[in-house]
């Protein structure tokens, strides 16, 4: 009876984890477990700027999509002075840690990020 309880047990928890690897990892998700410690989503800033205030300051530099996301991606990879845009957060709340994050959740959680703007861009003031 235990062994059965455990063989039951086992193939439940592994058939979970091979779920969860076959899924395409989800932005929202992905900030929740990686961003949301520093940044809010929506001003005011937490430790960080709000993310659709980056997002916003994103829109404003790059119109391509693919090239918001793949400078985001960059930035989050290797945050640096060099990578990033906005150079007065880096004085106010010094330069982000890097995050353990694996290349195809930075991606995944890049495009979440460079959508967070939204139809309405809010003021980059007050970040
Ligand atoms: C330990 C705190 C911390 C965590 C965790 C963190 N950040 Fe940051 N992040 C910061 C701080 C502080 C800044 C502002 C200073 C800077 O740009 O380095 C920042 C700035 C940024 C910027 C703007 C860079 C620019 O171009 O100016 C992006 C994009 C960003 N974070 C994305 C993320 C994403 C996405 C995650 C989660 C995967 C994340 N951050 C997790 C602290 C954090």
């Amino acid at each position: 009876m235990k062994s059965c309880i455990f063989f039951l047990g086992s193939s439940l928890f592994f058939s979970w984890q091979l779920s969860a690897a076959e899924n395409v990892p989800n932005g929202e998700a992905l900030y929740g477990k990686y961003c949301s410690v520093c940044h809010s989503i929506s001003p005011p800033a937490l430790n960080a700027p709000a993310m659709r205030s980056i997002a916003a300051l994103y829109h404003r530099k790059y119109q391509q999509r693919s090239e918001g996301v793949a400078r985001i991606a960059a930035f989050i990879k290797l945050p640096s002075v060099k990578n990033a845009l906005d150079q007065v957060a880096i004085s106010r709340y010094g330069l982000m840690a890097r995050v353990p994050a694996t290349s195809k959740e930075t991606q995944a959680v890049s495009e979440w990020l460079w959508d967070q703007a939204g139809g309405i861009l809010p003021p980059v003031k007050g970040r």
